[in-house]
This record gives structure tokens, sequence and C-alpha cells, in this order.
């Protein structure tokens, strides 16, 4: 998978394409080109490629088809289910209960609607991430619309116990509607919707193609739509569907999950391996909970600024990513980093390391050897 003599250890800011999902794709820009909308043969075929992805993703995840809507992606998948869940029940309440080590797709659009007048409770998180669960059903009151938690943490790994916090949510105020990001989860866990109404994911973080997504939207569940028009997707999002990108999507969760167990034994053996080489490491931080998800490791080194050092990894064919690569726009510390009060001396030499299923041992211990190497060299 990766070039000739690259590591690429970026994957949860994107991943790269699986050969087979490009192979289950070429068919939808070529032969298969047409309108799903259609009703001739050429609309028919299209809307098949769209519909077996549909099942195939609903069939992982335990849902119902129809609770299946493709998007443009997570961003989108993330605003719809704030806003859309919001301006629903308006009418009932104004109040939003989120955390702030969520991504900006779900902090930015709770800003959003603060700016209209919406209150939103943003819950401390402690130095792993982790909300506390009597915090959460404690600041809902009567006023409460949504709660909307993260699933796996993206830049740090922390997976939040969603079946557990809904639950508790709802048996505090039935009514209440539970989203959560699970685009950092989706491939890496399996993936239980119980007591969840809504979830967002994002295809390319699974070797799918960019620029699709979903929203699961169960059955009774009341949103707003945000893109009006031609009525697709069950009458929910319009626009003429990404018919390459969703097929692909469908293809890329479904290898996701082939062989789960041995891809985890791959991943335990991997993340073993990096933790054991950073601990021969000196002023080394590891940012991740212990019980994180395995494919992501953050790690601060001290007194080592975290730009120069992945600058020199990528003069070795190394990539990585520091803090959020979606934030790289935006310089300065990560805001997760700051919420989980990495000390000073540490918050700015973090690297994120993202795991895929085409890492190797071999990556591991040559990332390790190089990185070493640089940090003496490095360190001021
Ligand atoms: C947790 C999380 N949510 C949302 C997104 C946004 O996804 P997309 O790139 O599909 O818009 C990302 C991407 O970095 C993410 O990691």
């Amino acid at each position: 998978m990766n070039e000739v003599n690259k590591i690429y250890l970026d994957n949860n800011a994107t991943t790269p394409l699986d050969p087979k999902v490009k192979e289950a794709m070429l068919p939808y820009m070529e032969e298969f080109f047409g309108n799903p909308s259609s009703l001739h043969i050429k609309g028919v075929e299209a809307m098949r490629g769209i519909e077996e992805a549909r099942r195939k993703i609903a069939g992982i995840l335990c849902v119902k088809s129809s609770e299946v809507i493709f998007t443009s992606g997570a961003t989108e998948s993330d605003n719809w289910a704030v806003k859309g869940a919001t301006f629903a029940h308006q009418k009932s309440g104004n109040h939003i209960i989120t955390q702030k080590t969520e991504h900006k797709a779900v902090l930015r659009t709770c800003q959003y609607l603060e700016s209209k007048g919406f209150e939103v409770t943003y819950l401390d998180v402690d130095g792993e991430g982790r909300i506390n669960k009597d915090e959460l059903v404690d600041s809902i009151t009567d006023r409460t619309i949504l709660v909307s938690i993260m699933h796996v943490n993206n830049e740090i790994g922390t997976v939040y116990p969603i079946n557990d916090l809904a639950r508790a949510c709802k048996n505090k105020k039935k009514d209440i509607i539970f989203f959560s990001d699970g685009v950092q989860a989706l491939g890496k866990l399996e993936i239980n919707l119980e007591g969840i109404d809504l979830y967002a994911l994002s295809s390319h973080k699974v070797h799918g193609p960019k620029g699709v997504g979903a929203l699961i939207i169960k059955e009774g569940v009341n949103i707003e739509k945000l893109i009006h028009g031609g009525n697709q997707e069950n009458r929910m999002r319009s626009g003429t569907e990404n018919v390459a990108g969703i097929v692909g999507f469908g293809k890329a969760v479904e290898l996701m999950y082939e062989d789960f167990e041995v891809k985890k034994k791959h991943f335990e053996k991997l993340r073993s391996k990096f933790l054991e080489y950073l601990g021969d490491m000196e002023g080394v931080r590891i940012n991740s909970p212990q019980n994180g998800i395995l494919m992501t490791l953050n790690v601060s080194f001290e007194r080592v600024p975290a730009e120069i050092l992945l600058h020199a990894l990528e003069l070795e064919g190394i990539y990585v990513s520091s803090g959020s690569a979606c934030s790289s726009a935006n310089r300065g510390a990560s805001h997760v980093l700051e919420e989980i009060k990495v000390p000073d001396e540490y918050i700015t030499g973090s690297l994120r390391f993202g795991l895929s299923r085409f890492t190797s041992e071999k990556d591991i211990d040559f990332t390790c050897k190089v990185l070493k190497n640089k940090l003496k060299e490095l360190r001021v």
C-alpha cells in the first residue's frame, strides 16, 4: 500500500484508497454512469450500486437500510445531526450538551447555534479525555434536546461508552436525542448502536474515497433536512448521489470488517511494539489513554517542536501528523491536548501516529529507529 520506501502513519487524517475499493468503483465511473433517479436501465444500474452499498453498511451496523443516509462526508453529517435535531425540536427546548474534545465539525456547529440563541453545555474531560457520566446526567434540564458525544476521539483515541451514556441520558429524559460522531470508530471497533439515535460516518477514514459519508438516522427520529432539492436519499438529503463514491464506501466498510479478529491482533502487536520502543526513549509522554483505540498513538516529545520533528521524519519518508490534521490551517496548540491538560513543556512537541491495516511491524521498527536518532539531533 505504501509508496516505495514511504511509511504513511497519518491514517486518522485520511487513509489510502484500498485497490479493491478502487476496482469496485471503476464500473460506476464508466459503464454504470447513469443518474440513479433516471427511470431507464442506466438509472437502475446506478441505483443498484447505491442500494447494495447501503445494505452492506446497514448490515455491519445492525441497522435498517432505510436508516443509512449518504452525505458528502462527516462534516456534513455532524452539521446535519446537530442542526437538524435542534431545529426539529426547538419548540420543546433550546439546550444542547456536548464535550470539549469533540471534532470542530461538532464544536463549531454548536457555537453557530449559540449565536442563534441556543444554549450549549460543553462538558470537561479528564486527563484521558473521558467525561464524567454523572456530570453529563446532572447537566440535563427540561430544556435539553440533544446530547452529542463522539464515539472515538480523533486526536488521542479515547473511546467513549456511548451506549451506556445514551441509556443514562434517556433514563433522566426520555425524549433526548443522542448523537455520536462515529468517524474514528468505524472499521476499528465492533459498533453497537443500541440507544443511539444519530451516528455520523466518513468513507475516507476507512480506505474509501473522499467526499462521501453517511448519517444513520434511526427510524422515528425527527430531524430537519438541511439540503432541499430533488428529494433523493429517502427524501431526506437532496442532490444527485455520488454513485461511485457510495459504492466505494460500501466496499471499504465491508473490507474493514473482513477477518476483524485477525486485524485486531495485528494492531495489538503493532501498538505494543510501538509503546515498547517509546518506553526506551527519554522525555516522552504518551497522551493517548491506555485503553484507547489501538490504532491511535498521540505522543509528546519534551523540548522538540512537533513541526520540526514532523518534517525531519518526512525527509526519511515517514508521514505523521502534529495535533489534528483537520486543523493544520489553525496553528496553535490542539484543543484536545489543552483540554486533557498536557503540561506546557510537552504540548508543542506532540505527534499523532495513526496506524492502518497496511502498517507493518517493519514500518514501526524503522519509524522508531529514525525517531530515536532525530530526537538526539533536534532536542533543544
Ligand atoms: C472525528 C471526526 N469527525 C469528523 C471529521 C470530518 O470528516 P470529513 O473529512 O468526512 O468531513 C473527522 C475528520 O477528520 C473526524 O476525525
